[in-house]
């Protein structure tokens, strides 16, 4: 990675912004504001800085990561229901040339046969499911760790 300060993107795509209130038996009960506010402790006690957004506009996700192609050295990010087909996002984020994380609240691959495919993970480190909004915090750990190993 670039530098040694370990600058991460946070992004939440459609939907998650419902997050608490939508499906709590599927996504959990946490709101998406509690969530990002675990994720900046996390990040506070780690020494990585992180930037969050939410958008339910694949537009917007696209020309947020290329506005931090710079800033950023890592990307984690929920592609919601983008996961499955926006091959423009695939694109975005192949362009940034930065490593990538997919995350997921759920366990996609315990549900519905067209959640399995995730035309993302191809072009990611990994994806981490299944542990709702703590997933995002170990993805900043798992960050942390390939840039010891990187560094
Ligand atoms: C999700 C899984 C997607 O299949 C779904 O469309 C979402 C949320 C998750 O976090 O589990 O919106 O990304």
């Amino acid at each position: 990675m670039a530098s040694n300060k370990l600058n991460v993107l946070v992004l939440h795509g459609p939907n998650l912004n419902l997050t608490g209130f939508r499906e709590p038996d599927v996504y959990g009960k946490k709101p998406l504001d509690e969530i990002d506010r675990d994720i900046h402790s996390a990040a506070g006690k780690l020494g990585v800085e992180v930037r969050i957004l939410q958008s339910n506009s694949e537009g917007v996700l696209i020309d947020t990561i290329q506005e931090h192609r710079r800033w950023a050295s890592a990307i984690v990010i929920n592609p919601g229901g983008l996961t499955h087909y926006s091959i423009a996002l695939r694109d975005a984020l192949v362009s940034v040339r930065l490593p990538v994380i997919e995350v997921h609240l759920s366990n996609v691959h315990a549900r519905e046969e067209f959640r399995r495919v995730s035309v993302i993970a191809p072009i990611t480190i990994g994806q981490i499911v299944g542990f709702g909004g703590h997933g995002y915090v170990m993805a900043l750990n798992a960050l942390l760790n390939l840039e010891t190993e990187v560094v």
